[in-house]
């Protein structure tokens, strides 16, 4: 028998598939959660960069994670759209309704099969778990031909046990098999060897994908990851910049990259577009306000810059001397001046378009002119992260009930900074002024009086998004109300303007999020 997957066909022996998780597992992680609206402008990113099956989110979680994958399988067009579900009937009946839009969809369930697990967490006997592991697959294959199992903590699990347990799912109908590392502690050589083992031992295994979801809590879960390739598994799970569950999940862009680097050693077939890498990686760090440390493996700012002089001067000689693969390969651009202050509406159209905005609606790309045209009065060189950072923002603020409008703040170091802000909210402006302990504290003081809030400040970050005196200065805020968390991002020139747009954009999603609590009748809740 042979591989002949409902969603992919006959694959090629070295077909690896691109399973990403960073709309699922990803956003599982503290302060990377997403709005519906942010989560689609990252699948939109994902499906561009050629990811075979995205995990879009876990419907039966809540109703906020329901909307998002209907949402994503209603309008993404390319990838597999996959939801997760527990064992549960109820929640692969929610995953069920969730992607039924979908043209390609998923049904990925698991459960956990580590002793450790069966007993403390599910508190189940191996053979209850095993009924549950034929019942639910049985369940996902009625609402889709395409089912993966997990067994949860499968690195943990006794082998004899694992395999009845895959014998199981495949018997039921999976049609991929995830054996994670749920808690990021096996190492090359045992992860490979449990996926021998298994493939080796389990009737059927000739005729489903093995995949790989590792977590990083060892720093291994790429190196494993790659382990489980080289023991037949053609499937890896993995989520972009790594983000995850505590340590993060397997980097997408290093296993790309290590594999269309190193062929000789993984000489894999993927269909990702590499050139989209980093695009995916900056949208995503605009969306979660988290930047990737600047020595990232292909994302990083530092990534391709070579500081000592002797790199310098091989690099001018031969970049073959220092660089292992182009910096064009993974997105990076040489940062260049793109616009200037008399630049017009139609070079910044064609900029839009070379950066990869090619869907931007007309009202966004107009708001986007008008604020790359206000930047260019105060900002000498603009740059491409520049012209990103604004895009990014403009399209998040488009449909927002509260928008900034203007600021004028003064700093006292010898006693109360004030402020004085400007806001439209539901298209009245209104005017506040605050006092506080530096001008960025008063912006804040102001912005609750035009638009009174009990929300806490959790979380204030700034970075510079390029260099120079006159860098923009890129704001995270994180405002907590009532056990919602949301975090806002703002850019400017002007730190105090940037934290005050990054303000009003938590703000914003803080209103969202309360709107749609009221909204969802309870009948919806406990659908
Ligand atoms: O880490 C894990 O085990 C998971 C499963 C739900 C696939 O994320
Ligand atoms: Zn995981």
């Amino acid at each position: 028998m042979s591989i002949n997957h409902p969603n992919f066909g006959k694959m090629a022996d070295n077909q690896v598939i691109v399973f990403d998780t960073t709309l699922r597992d990803g956003e599982q992680a503290p302060g990377f959660s997403m709005t519906t609206d942010e989560k689609l402008r990252m699948a939109a990113a994902l499906a561009s960069l050629g990811v075979d099956v995205m995990e879009a989110g876990f419907p039966a979680a809540s109703p906020n994670d329901f909307e998002s994958v209907h949402a994503i399988a209603s309008s993404i067009a390319g990838p597999v759209i996959a939801g997760l579900s527990r064992a549960a009937p109820g929640d692969i009946e929610r995953c069920a309704e969730a992607i039924k839009p979908a043209k390609r969809k998923r049904i990925h369930t698991f459960i956990a099969t580590s002793e450790l697990h069966m007993a403390a967490k599910l508190r189940m006997t191996p053979d209850q778990v095993i009924d549950t592991i034929r019942g639910s697959v049985t369940l996902a294959r009625k609402y889709s031909d395409d089912v993966e199992w997990s067994a949860e903590d499968a690195a943990r699990t006794d082998p004899d046990f694992l395999c009845r347990a895959v014998e199981t799912a495949i018997k039921a109908g999976a049609t991929t098999i995830n054996m994670p590392d749920t808690v990021g502690y096996t190492t090359p050589g045992d992860y490979a060897r449990i996926f021998a083992d298994v493939i080796a031992r389990v009737p059927g295994a000739d005729t489903v994908i093995f995949s790989a979801h590792c977590h990083n809590d060892l720093g291994l879960a790429v190196a494993n990851s790659l382990a489980a390739l080289q023991s037949g598994a053609r499937q890896f799970e993995g989520a972009i910049n790594g983000i995850g569950e505590r340590a993060g999940n397997t980097a997408i862009e290093e296993m790309v990259m290590v594999m269309r680097t190193r062929p000789d050693v993984y000489n894999y077939r993927l269909n990702v577009d590499s050139r989209q890498i980093l695009k995916a990686s900056k949208l995503l760090s605009a969306i979660t306000g988290f930047d990737v440390q600047p020595n990232k493996a292909i994302v990083g700012r530092n990534a391709f810059a070579h500081e000592a002089g002797i790199h310098q001067d091989g690099v001018l000689k031969n970049a073959l001397t220092y660089e292992i693969m182009t910096p064009e390969s993974v997105g990076w651009s040489k940062s260049s001046l793109v616009l200037g202050k008399h630049s017009g509406r139609a070079a910044f159209r064609d900029k839009l378009v070379t950066l990869g905005y090619t869907e931007l609606p007309q009202v966004a790309i107009d708001e986007a002119f008008a604020r790359f045209k206000e930047l260019a009065d105060r900002k000498k060189t603009i740059y491409d992260e520049d012209i990103e950072a604004l895009v990014d923002e403009t399209a998040a603020d488009a449909q927002a009930r509260i928008q900034f409008v203007s600021l004028s703040a003064a700093s006292h170091s010898d006693g109360k900074s004030e402020a004085r802000i400007t806001l439209s909210v539901d298209g009245v402006e209104k005017t506040g002024s605050g006092k506080g302990d530096g001008a960025v504290h008063a912006a804040f003081v102001a912005i609750r009086e035009v638009f009174p809030h009990e929300a806490a400040l959790n979380l204030f970050a700034i970075n510079a998004i390029t260099e120079g005196a006159d860098a923009q200065a890129r704001t995270t805020v994180r405002l907590e109300e009532d056990g919602r968390i949301v975090d806002g991002q703002g850019s400017d020139t002007d730190t105090v303007v940037s934290a005050s747009r990054a303000y009003v954009h938590a703000l914003n999603k803080l209103v969202a999020k309360r709107e749609r609590t009221v909204q969802l009748s309870p009948a919806f809740l406990t659908a």
